[in-house]
């Protein structure tokens, strides 16, 4: 009870959290009739009885079909303001966000609605809340490199908007590597780089999203823990994992709350941090995380500062306002 007070009121940074899994079913369908689309689905209660998935493919192809309501700028907007509202109440005062450019220019969506309309949200939440946040740009593994080299130039005229590039969506069979020259590319125009690796893909992707993609930190990684090698790298070197434990239990990567491997991480002396991931998909927004695995492993006081702090240090702010957060 106690701790659990203590973990939603603790000052803290994430740093794994897709804006278009911010998307409430509520805010689905306001957004369904205020743009004159028509969903498969007959109400809220109906579209949230979909939301039982079994692996991550199929979270994927409702999360897809979920982001098709967005059109105008106002409702990237509406659905950043909406997430950022909710990260205030946890005590989020840093905020790294992916969002999908391809989800959307695929539709025919341009680039600057996308971002424009995410990063207007950002910039009241630093006006209204002191809440700073920044963007991080997605590729999405199942499509090509062409498309992704595509995407980023697309993305270049707005470069002051986005700090960094990830690699998200289907991990199996889309390894980090199909992206490498893409990879190699944005890191010569000094962006940060991440990707998700080992959720449900096995530990070699992690070895190839570090030592291909030179990224700074892993999304997920849970999988590290298969291999005694990786992860004594992983704790020397002080890579942080994005650890998002309740979307982990949706996908089915753990069959419960309670083998989720966040403690053995911590123990091994990884940089965990604890997200959201997708919160209206999954579950809860970060403080939900955090409550669910307090509440169901036996982590102490020690632990949720280890957390908070490993969020900051983790974080793509300056050394100096980041030992202000410290
Ligand atoms: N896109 C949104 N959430 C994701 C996840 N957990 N893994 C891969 N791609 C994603
Ligand atoms: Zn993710």
């Amino acid at each position: 009870e106690a701790l659990s007070d203590l973990v939603r009121s603790m000052p803290k940074a994430e740093l794994h959290m897709h804006i278009e899994g911010s998307l409430e079913p509520e805010l689905i369908f306001a957004l369904a009739e205020r743009n004159g689309v028509t969903l498969p689905y007959a109400s809220v209660e109906d579209l949230r009885r979909a939301y039982a998935f079994t692996d991550l493919q199929s979270f994927l192809d409702i999360y897809y079909a979920g982001a098709s309501v967005l059109q105008t700028e106002r409702d990237f907007y509406d659905m950043t303001w909406a997430y950022l509202e909710r990260a205030h109440a946890d005590n989020v005062l840093h905020t790294e966000i992916f969002f999908d450019p391809q989800t959307h220019t695929e539709r025919g969506i341009g680039f600057p609605i996308v971002i424009g309309g995410i990063h207007r949200a950002l910039t009241d939440a630093q006006k209204e809340w002191g809440l700073s946040a920044s963007l991080i740009l997605c590729f999405l593994r199942h499509l090509s490199e062409a498309e992704a080299f595509a995407t980023l130039e697309e993305a270049m005229p707005h470069r002051d908007k986005f700090i960094g590039v990830g690699l998200d969506s289907s991990e199996r069979g889309n390894p980090p590597e199909k992206f490498e020259r893409v990879f190699a590319r944005c890191r010569e125009l000094g962006l940060h780089l991440v990707a998700h690796a080992g959720e449900e893909g096995p530990p070699e992707y992690i070895y190839t999203a570090l030592d291909k993609l030179h990224v700074e930190r892993i999304d997920h990684g849970v999988r590290c823990l298969e291999d005694p090698v990786l992860t004594a790298r992983l704790a020397r070197e002080q890579v942080a994992l994005t650890v998002c434990p309740l979307s982990n239990i949706k996908l089915r990567v753990f069959d419960r709350i309670h083998d989720h491997n966040i403690l053995e991480l911590l123990d091994a002396g990884i940089a965990a941090t604890v997200n959201s991931d997708d919160p209206a998909y999954f579950g809860g927004y970060v403080n939900d995380n955090y409550v669910a695995l307090f509440e169901s492993l036996p982590l102490t006081r020690d632990h949720a500062y280890r957390l908070a702090r490993n969020s900051f240090a983790a974080a793509f702010i300056d050394e100096e306002a980041k030992a202000a957060y410290l």
